[in-house]
C-alpha cells in the first residue's frame, strides 16, 4: 500500500476523508495523523482525530498535535460551519486513546527521513502550518516527499471565507506560500472541484443504508455540516471538500486538471490567501502544481460509500 501522512483539522469533511482512507487499508497505509489548528482550535482537532480513529476501530493509528496557530497571524476558525466541537452532529464518545507526546512537525520530519525517498505522500486537509514548519526545520524533506495532495484554494470559483480566499489557505497564507514554493510535486483540490461534490439526499441515504456505527455517525456529521450551505445558499447539500484528496489517491481517473503555476497572495489585506492560478499560462512562471478542476461526482460518492461500508 501507498504510505501516507494525513495532516488535518477535523471538521466533518476531514472525518469523511479519514474514513475513506481507513476504509481503503489495502491501498493506503496511514503512517500517522497530524493535527493542526484550523476549523477549531488545536485541542479540539487533537480530540476529534482520536475520536475518529476509535470510531473506525483504528486506535492503533498514532495522532500527533502540531501548530496551535498560523506562522504569523492570529488563528481564524470556522465554528460557523462545523459547530463548536468541529464534529457537531452525532453523539460521540470522548477518546480514550492517548495523544502522542511527539510534536507533529517532528513526526513529519522523522518519518520522511526514515522512509525511503519518494515513498511518503502528504495529504493535507487543513491550513498548511505543520508542513511549512517541517520544511523550514528540515529543508532536505522537500526532495524526499513523493507528493503533497492538498485541499486548498480556489480560482474560477472564488473564495469561501473571503471573496478571494479559500479557508485553508486564508488561515495561513505564509505557510501555503512556502509549500507552493517548495518544489515538491503538488496536486491541488480547489473549491472548483469540491463545490461539485454535494451531499445530495440520495447520496446521504446510501451512506445511511450501510447502517454501521461509523456510517451513521458520518451521516449525522454531514447532516449538520450541510445545513450551512443549504440554509445560506439554498444548495442541494454541502460540499464534501477533504475526501477528494483521498479519492484522488485511490481513483485519479475521477479527476481532471492542468499542470500550472500557483502563487499565494500574502500581503494584500483585501485578497490575503488568494491562490492565483495561471490556468491559461499567461505568465512565464514555472508550473508548480497539478490543479484539478473537474470531478466525476457520482463516481466519487460511489467510492466513498463502498469504502465506508468496509469500516
Ligand atoms: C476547507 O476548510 C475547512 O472548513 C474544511 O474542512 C476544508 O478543509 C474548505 O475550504
Ligand atoms: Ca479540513
Amino acid at each position: 500500500p501507498r504510505k501516507i501522512i494525513i495532516d488535518t483539522d477535523p471538521g466533518q469533511d476531514d472525518a469523511a476523508a479519514i474514513m475513506l482512507a481507513f476504509g481503503s487499508a489495502d491501498e493506503l497505509e496511514v503512517l500517522g495523523i497530524t493535527v493542526v489548528a484550523g476549523n477549531v482550535p488545536l485541542s479540539l482537532t487533537a480530540r476529534n482525530a482520536r475520536i475518529l480513529c476509535e470510531l473506525c476501530g483504528r486506535p492503533d493509528v498514532k495522532v500527533f498535535a502540531g501548530a496551535d496557530a498560523p506562522i504569523r497571524r492570529p488563528l481564524v476558525t470556522a465554528e460557523h460551519v462545523h459547530g463548536k466541537t468541529g464534529l457537531d452532529g452525532p453523539d460521540l464518545k470522548e477518546p480514550t486513546m492517548a495523544l502522542q507526546d511527539m510534536h507533529a512537525v517532528d513526526f513529519i520530519v522523522e518519518t520522511i527521513r526514515s522512509e525511503p525517498p519518494g515513498s511518503v505522500t502528504l495529504c493535507t486537509l487543513g491550513p498548511l502550518t505543520n508542513i511549512a514548519l517541517a520544511l523550514e526545520k528540515a529543508p532536505d524533506l522537500a526532495g524526499r516527499i513523493a507528493e503533497i495532495v492538498m485541499m486548498g484554494g480556489g480560482f474560477f470559483e472564488g473564495g469561501n471565507i473571503t471573496p478571494a480566499a479559500e479557508f485553508n489557505v486564508y488561515v495561513d497564507p505564509e505557510a501555503a506560500d512556502a509549500v507552493f514554493r517548495s518544489g515538491i510535486p503538488i496536486v491541488m483540490m480547489p473549491l472548483d472541484v469540491t463545490h461539485k461534490v454535494l451531499t445530495h439526499r440520495t447520496r446521504v441515504e446510501k451512506l445511511r443504508a450501510i447502517g454501521t456505527q461509523p456510517a451513521l455517525a458520518l451521516v449525522a456529521m454531514l447532516e449538520f455540516f450541510e445545513r450551512f450551505d443549504v440554509e445560506k445558499y439554498g444548495s442541494d447539500g454541502g460540499p464534501l471538500h477533504d475526501p477528494t484528496v483521498i479519492a484522488y489517491l485511490l481513483r485519479p481517473e475521477l479527476f481532471s486538471g492542468r499542470q500550472c503555476n500557483v502563487e499565494v497572495e500574502t500581503t494584500s489585506p483585501l485578497t490575503a490567501g488568494m491562490t492565483v492560478v495561471d490556468w491559461w499560462q499567461v505568465t512565464g512562471r514555472n508550473s508548480n502544481a497539478r490543479v484539478m478542476r473537474e470531478i466525476d461526482a457520482d463516481g466519487f460518492f460511489d467510492l466513498l460509500t463502498e469504502r465506508v461500508a468496509r469500516l
